[in-house]
């Protein structure tokens, strides 16, 4: 992976030279965008990092030129006055990440790290496909709107009655709910893993994995909230890739924000499921992060609207909403009482009352997931079974 540097300033080439020593990362600096643009071949990913004496505008033009042409490429602009008019003039262009000066030598190297991982996967993209687990994020920026019974719901589905060798992740580091919801002890979490990152293996993950009744396996969010930071957004990625040798499905559970972590979630996903709820704070909501995914470069076929607490009372028309938000709603799950029993009981609802709507809509959306990947081959599945079972 490339990084050019375009920056008279020296700032950014001081705080760049230490992700030298990773493998594969080449630093290049180069006088003006044009010559960035010279200096990568056309398919290798590359990360810009433009310094606070470039215009701009150039850099938004040439950023808004080159998501145009599908290059391979993330721009982060150092500035030195990172006003809410120029990140919202960024993020339309599609800007990766903007940085002020101030606080560039300390959160540069981090941001183009997160980068590079994010940049690597899409561009392996098509060969990685068919192989391996489909992994699929439950995704929105507003708490509460159903996420986590959404994902624990979908797990237990594909592992159980689907019978599909499946893994959930908790990636809400600070306050994952998913332990809660399945009850389940949180003794092994992402945290231990990562404390053996270097010497961690599919082998080795498997003793991470808490076993639920269903099958379904859970990677579980850090005990302590403070933990979280050692899950940093490299190692999240290589526990995904990891998973993926070891099962059919992958279910990611987010947290409401809009951070790298979550980036990362999305970057390593097949399908990412949008969460909305039926007011139009939700709605909003759904339709800024769904429009700033694709400002990032994600491909509109990634991401399908789950509508939930579909209540007949205060019914939208859904053709509205999927106007509003510009996206195709794939399921309709309707607020049920019985859901708030299920999160106390710590048994999700597909299993807790399977002959309910509520649970036949998320069997429903969780068939349709199984059915877009095809069983694995007996001699693979037989693999995936032995791998996450016993
Ligand atoms: N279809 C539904 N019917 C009734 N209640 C629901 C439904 N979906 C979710 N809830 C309730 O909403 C609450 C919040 O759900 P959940 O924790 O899954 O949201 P979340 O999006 O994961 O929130 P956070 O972002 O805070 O993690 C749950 O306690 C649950 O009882
Ligand atoms: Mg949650």
């Amino acid at each position: 992976m490339l990084i050019v540097s375009i920056d008279t300033s020296g700032l950014c080439g001081a705080a760049l030279a230490s992700l030298e020593t990773s493998e594969g990362v080449t630093l290049a600096s180069a006088g003006t965008l044009e010559e960035a643009s010279a200096s990568w071949a056309t398919d290798e990913a590359c990360v810009v990092v433009t310094g606070p004496t470039v215009a701009p505008d150039e850099v938004f033009a040439a950023t808004s030129r080159w998501s145009a042409d599908q290059e391979p490429v993330a721009v982060i602009m150092v500035t030195p006055e990172p006003s809410a008019e120029l990140l919202r003039r960024a993020l339309r262009a599609g800007v990766r990440d903007v940085l002020g000066v101030g606080e560039a030598e300390e959160a540069l190297s981090e941001s183009v790290s997160a980068a590079v991982t994010s940049l690597a996967p899409r561009v392996e993209s098509g060969d990685r496909a068919p192989a391996g687990a489909r992994v699929v994020s439950v995704f929105s920026t507003k708490g509460g709107v159903g996420k986590s019974v959404i994902a624990t719901n979908l797990g237990v589905a594909l592992a159980g009655p689907l019978k599909r060798p499946t893994a959930i992740v908790d990636l809400d580091l600070q306050f994952g709910d998913v332990a809660i919801m399945l009850q389940l002890a949180p003794e092994r979490t992402i945290y231990e893993a990562v404390q053996v990152f270097d010497r961690l293996d599919a082998e080795m993950l498997r003793a991470y994995l808490t076993p639920h009744d269903s099958g379904l396996r859970a990677l579980l969010a850090p005990v302590s909230p403070e933990d979280a930071e050692a899950v940093t957004v490299n190692r999240i990625g290589a526990i995904i890739e990891l998973l993926r040798g070891m099962v059919d499905f992958v279910v990611l559970d987010t947290p409401a924000t809009f951070d790298d972590v979550v980036l990362t979630a999305i970057d390593h996903s097949d399908d990412v499921y949008a969460v909305a709820t039926m007011d139009v704070a939700s709605i909003k909501n759904t339709r800024i992060s769904m429009q700033k995914l694709r400002q990032l470069g994600y491909d509109d076929g990634l991401l399908h609207l789950v509508l939930n607490r579909a209540d007949s009372k205060v019914w939208l028309d859904a053709a509205e909403v999927e106007k509003a938000i510009e996206g195709r709603i794939v399921a309709k799950i309707p607020s049920d009482r019985l859901v708030p029993r299920s999160v106390n009981k710590g048994v999700p609802v597909v299993l807790d009352a399977p002959r309910s709507v509520v649970a036949k809509s998320m069997l429903d959306l969780a068939r349709s997931i199984a059915d877009s990947k095809g069983v694995s081959g007996d001699v693979a599945q037989g693999t995936a079974r032995a791998g996450v079972g016993a």
